[in-house]
Order: C-alpha cells, then structure tokens, then sequence
C-alpha cells in the first residue's frame, strides 16, 4: 500500500476505505475505549488525528506510541466528529516504526528559540521550524521560477576562488598546508605556491565576478549559491555561511537593475503569499501579528528610491539620536536603514548612488566623479535586503579602481579581458536568501532560518 501524506489526506474529498499514514506522534490522549493520536509527518503544519479503538489486536502497544515516535498507520480515512477537522483515520492497524522515549526534548510546547538551536537536528519537527523550512523550500522555488520564466540563465559559479569580489577581506582560506609547520619560501615567508591551488584559495563571498563573464555571453544569468563571510559580526542579520541570488544582465544600466530587484522582491512575496498560506498564517498568529499587513503593504506600494546624499540629509535632519553619527561619505548603518524604511518612508526603500570611496572596485563610476552606481533596497524589519551596481565597463577606468584599491589587473585579466573584448553596459544585484526568508516569515533572527546557522564560534551539526 502506498503512503498518503499527511497534506493530502486533508485534502481528500470523499473517504477512503484504506489508507496508509506515516509520520511522528506530536501527541496522544487515552480514553476509555480509544486513543487519539496526533501524528505529523512534515508535509504540511496540521497534523491528523488517528483514532486507536481498544479492541484492535495493535492497542495492547498503544504506550509505545509516545511522543516522538515514529509510527504507520493503516485504516480508514473517514469523517472526523470532532471540532476543528474535518477528516481522520480510523485505525485497522498501528505499528510502532521507531520508539521515542521520555527524554526526547520536544515534549512540549513553549521551549525558547535558543533552547531549539542547540537541538537544531531535531527542530524541524516543531511546528514552528517545519514552517520555516517548507517556506524556505518554496522560497527557493520561487526564485527559480521567477528567473526561468524570464529566459535567465542559471550558472554555477565557484565556491572556492582566489579573488575577494567586495574586497573586504573577510575570507575563509581554503588550504592543505601543514599548519603546525607550512613550506616556507626562502625569505621565510609561507609558501603559498606549494598550496593545493598553486596559490591562496578562499570560500567565495559572492559569485559576482564569475556571473560576469557569463552575462556577458548569455545576455541574463543568474546564481544562487552558498556564499561565506568571516566577519566577525554577531549579529541577528548576519551569518558566516549564507545563501545569494545574483542575477547579472547584459545591456542594463542602474535603472534596469533597480526595476528588477523591486519586481524580483515583489514576486516572493507574492509567490510565498499564495503558496504558503497555511504557514504564513501561523508566523502571524505566533511570530510577528503585523507579518501579513507589512507584507501587503510592501506589494500595494512603490518603493521608495532615493538618492544616497538626500538619505543622509534626510537622516540628519530627522532629529533622532544615532548610536553611529551620520555623515556623507560614511556607509549607513542598520539604524539608519531601519529608520528610513520603517519610520520615515514606511515601505521598502531603495537608495542609489553611493560614495565612490566606500563600495567595491567594480561598480561604475557617475560623471559626478564621487559615487557609484549602486543600490541598496531596505525593507522594514530587516534594512539591506539587496545590493546591487551596474559595473563599470570603461576599460580605463576599471583600471584606475583596481589601481585605487590595490589590485593587481594581473590578478583580474579575465575580468578585464571582458571590457577588452567587446565590453557592454551591464549590472546586477545580489538578494540575501535568508534575509528574505526572515522578511516573508517575520522570524527576527537570521539562525532561525537557516538550518545549521555558521556564526562566530559556532558550526555545530
Ligand atoms: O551587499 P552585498 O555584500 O553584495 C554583494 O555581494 C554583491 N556582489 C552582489 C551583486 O551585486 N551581485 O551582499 C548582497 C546581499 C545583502 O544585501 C544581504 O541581503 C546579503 O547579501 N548578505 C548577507 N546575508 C546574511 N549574512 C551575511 N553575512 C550577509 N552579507 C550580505
Ligand atoms: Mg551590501
């Protein structure tokens, strides 16, 4: 006999004389004649109800069917009497797959989000954590969908590489040297030519530059990856190993990028609105109450787009006192983007045009001489859920940025070598996954949405 899941038993539209259920008891009532057993099998929030009649043979090992356990059930698929359900299985048989004994962790309800990250092995079988991933599942769909539907290409960029796409500095090295006593050049130094690569590898912070070379090729790509950042920033927006999506278009400029990024957050929340209501429902019953408000309102509004240098007038003039003081040419901090996106503006804002002096080597400089064609777009909640540029194509003048941030074009030739041969106006922008999953969800802690979250001092599972 084949499985039902769960998901759809409680769909069905008529009974079924035989049905096969598999899953987790969540809980169990014993009655005089009967047992009532919840059981979940993850395929969507509500469990179904199983009714065990005493009389069955299988009763004399209803005990077994404690909380956790796993269990099979075949019977039959019937009207439910009970309020709040409209159908459940009238057990023929019950087979205890695997026992759970009293330890298991998730006994009951109302343990804290950081209790439930030391047991994140075992998480998703809380309601809370199922719903999380089966959003983030779809998520993930969604994106795909939304890119394939639109002709972009999707490329596998590299997880390991030699260049540090927003030249921050803040990669992991990937090395087989001997630590405890690395080849040694003959000044003494390590040498690094006698590393795995030839040279030193690192964790990619984005697959930017790589997506590059095949826009420039495919006309409108996209990757969706793995990234990692060794920043040591605890925070509940940041993690050392996240997820991007960074679509990269030929024959764009900034305005083009901004259009998309805008339609591409739009698209999710739309998409993970009509698909995910169930779920969605809960995060509002139990996470966040002004989860399904904001997210209409972000879909019934234009964004907001706004020059860098009217934010920071904006913010200066606000009255408010800052923690970190604004000031042109700084990088805004999470305070500031909060503020415009949540108190002044009240939706989504997309803010362009930044300082020359405080973003990457690659974005294309304006005719103004002191910023770059590049954007952010704030939401409420969260602040930077995209950013993004169009790249600077002038051969010349990606020289003098490389020059100006110490790069050696000898590392970048086949960047390069893109604006040598046949070069074209392009741009991009990346959209951290999580932060998107935490945006649709209301889940406030950037750990709670990934399933094993790598922070400072943390890589446990
Ligand atoms: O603004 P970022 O650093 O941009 C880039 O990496 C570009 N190369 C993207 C591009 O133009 N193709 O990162 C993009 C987004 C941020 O807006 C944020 O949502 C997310 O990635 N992000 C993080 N998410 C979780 N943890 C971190 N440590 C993150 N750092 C960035
Ligand atoms: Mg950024």
């Amino acid at each position: 006999m084949t499985r039902t899941l769960v998901k759809d038993a409680l769909a069905a539209d008529s009974p079924r004389d035989s049905i096969l259920i598999q899953g987790w008891v969540r809980t169990r009532r014993d009655a005089k004649e009967f047992s009532f057993l919840e059981v979940n099998d993850g395929s969507c929030l509500r469990g179904l109800q199983v009714i065990v009649d005493a009389a069955l043979p299988d009763y004399a090992h209803i005990h077994r069917a404690a909380t956790g356990a796993a269990v099979a059930v075949r019977g039959r698929l019937v009207e439910s009497k009970g309020a709040g359900q409209k159908w459940e299985v009238a057990a023929e048989t019950l087979e205890i797959v695997g026992e759970c004994p009293g330890e298991y962790p998730l006994q009951k309800k109302g343990h804290t989000l950081e209790f439930l990250r030391e047991i994140a092995h075992l998480r998703p079988r809380s309601n809370l954590f199922g719903a999380v991933f089966r959003v983030r599942s779809r998520l993930a769909y969604a994106i795909h969908r939304f890119f394939q539907e639109k002709g972009f290409f999707y490329i596998h960029t590299p997880v390991v590489t030699a260049s540090d796409c927003e030249g921050a500095g803040e990669m992991f090295r990937v090395t087989t040297l001997d630590l405890a006593a690395p080849p040694r050049t003959k000044e003494g130094g390590v040498d690094d030519a006698r590393d795995f690569f030839g040279k030193p590898a690192f964790l990619t912070v984005s697959g930017q530059l790589e997506a590059e070379t095949f826009a420039c090729a495919l006309s409108n790509v996209y990757t969706f990856g793995p990234t990692f950042r060794a920043e040591n920033s605890n925070t509940s927006r940041h993690a050392a190993e996240f997820w991007m999506i960074e679509p990269e278009m030929a024959f764009c400029d900034l305005q083009g990028d901004m259009d998309l990024a805008e339609e591409f957050v739009k698209a999710l929340i739309t998409d993970v609105r009509a698909n995910c209501a169930e779920d969605l429902a809960f995060f509002a019953k139990f996470v966040d109450k002004e989860l399904l408000t904001r997210l209409d309102f972000v879909l019934e509004r234009p964004f907001e787009r706004l020059p860098y240098d009217d934010a920071v007038d904006l913010l200066q003039k606000s009255g408010r006192k800052w923690e970190y003081p604004v000031e042109r040419g700084q990088n805004l901090q999470a305070e500031h983007e909060r503020w415009l996106t949540e108190e002044h503006f009240k939706r989504p804002v997309t803010v362009f045009n930044y300082p020359k002096a405080i973003k990457p080597f690659y974005m294309r400089a304006n005719d103004d001489g002191r910023t770059v064609a590049a954007m952010d777009v704030l939401v409420p909640g969260i602040g930077e859920i995209v950013g993004g540029s169009q790249r600077e194509e002038r051969l010349d003048v990606l020289r003098e940025n490389l020059a100006a941030h110490k790069l050696s074009e000898k590392d970048y030739w086949w960047y390069a070598d893109l604006r040598r041969f046949g070069t074209v106006p392009h741009a991009g922008f990346g959209l951290g996954f999580e932060r998107m999953l935490m945006f649709v969800s209301g889940v406030a802690n950037i750990r709670d949405v990934i399933p094993f979250a790598r922070t400072p001092g943390s890589a446990e599972f």
